[in-house]
C-alpha cells in the first residue's frame, strides 16, 4: 500500500480551508484511514519554523531566507510525517505543498525557477501529489474574504503580488493537467465540495 497524497492550492482567502474540512468529514463517514496537515507547518518544527515565516514584524525577511525556510519545514513535514503516513496507506490531505513556492517565491518574488526544482526535489524526497485541487478565484475576492483577520506577512503583501501567485497557480494547473483539478472558488461550498468527490473517486474507489 502507498496512500493517496492530496493537496490543495489557492491564494488567500481561496476557501481551502473550508474544503479541506469538508473532505475530512466525507472521509471520516467512509472509514477510510487519513492524515490531515498543513504547510508550512504539520509538524513541532515545521510549525515553528511557520511562525518565523508568518510573522508580520520579520518585514526584514529575505527572499532568499524565505525560500529555504519554507523548504526547510517542507523536508521535516515530508520525511517525519507525509512519507510514512503514505507508507502506512493512509489518504494525506495537505493544506498548500510545494506549487506554492512556486507561486509566492517563484513568481511573485522572482526567485529562480532552477534553484526552486533543485530545492524542491531535495526537501519533498521526490514525491510529488497524486492529485492536486486549485481553488480559484478573483485576487479582489479572496483578499476581500479575510480583510477583517489578523493579517500575516504574506497576507500583507499589495494585490499586484498576489495576482502574481494566481497566475502562477493557474499557469502550473496548465502544465500538469494529469495532476491538477481546478475548482471555480465563487461557487458555494458544497458544490465544490462535490466537484472534489467526484475528482477523487477514480482514487479512492468508493
Ligand atoms: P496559509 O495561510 O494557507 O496557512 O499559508 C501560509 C502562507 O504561506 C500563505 O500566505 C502562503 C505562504 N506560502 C508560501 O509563500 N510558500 C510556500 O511554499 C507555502 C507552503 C506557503
Amino acid at each position: 500500500m502507498k496512500g493517496i497524497f492530496i493537496t490543495f492550492e489557492g491564494i488567500e482567502g481561496s476557501g481551502k480551508s473550508t474544503q479541506v474540512r469538508l473532505l475530512v468529514d466525507a472521509l471520516h463517514k467512509l472509514n477510510l484511514p487519513y492524515l490531515t496537515t498543513r504547510e508550512p507547518g504539520g509538524t513541532v518544527i515545521s510549525e515553528a519554523i511557520r511562525s518565523i515565516l508568518l510573522n508580520p514584524q520579520f518585514q526584514e525577511m529575505k527572499p532568499e531566507t524565505e525560500l529555504l525556510l519554507y523548504c526547510a519545514s517542507r523536508s521535516q513535514h515530508t520525511g517525519e510525517l507525509i512519507l510514512p503516513a503514505l507508507q502506512a496507506g493512509k489518504i494525506v490531505i495537505c493544506d498548500r505543498y510545494f506549487d506554492s513556492t512556486y507561486a509566492y517565491q517563484g513568481a511573485a518574488r522572482d526567485l529562480d525557477e532552477n534553484l526552486i526544482d533543485t530545492l524542491t526535489s531535495f526537501a519533498t524526497y521526490g514525491r510529488i501529489p497524486d492529485i492536486t485541487f486549485l481553488i480559484d478565484l478573483p485576487v479582489s475576492v479572496g483578499l476581500g474574504r479575510i480583510q477583517d483577520r489578523q493579517l500575516d506577512r504574506l497576507e500583507l503583501e499589495n494585490t499586484a503580488f498576489h495576482e502574481r501567485v494566481r497566475k502562477q497557480f493557474l499557469s502550473i494547473a496548465n502544465k500538469c493537467p494529469s495532476r491538477y483539478y481546478v475548482l471555480n472558488g465563487l461557487e458555494e461550498p458544497e458544490a465544490i465540495h462535490n466537484n472534489i468527490i467526484s475528482a477523487l473517486q477514480p482514487l479512492i474507489g468508493e
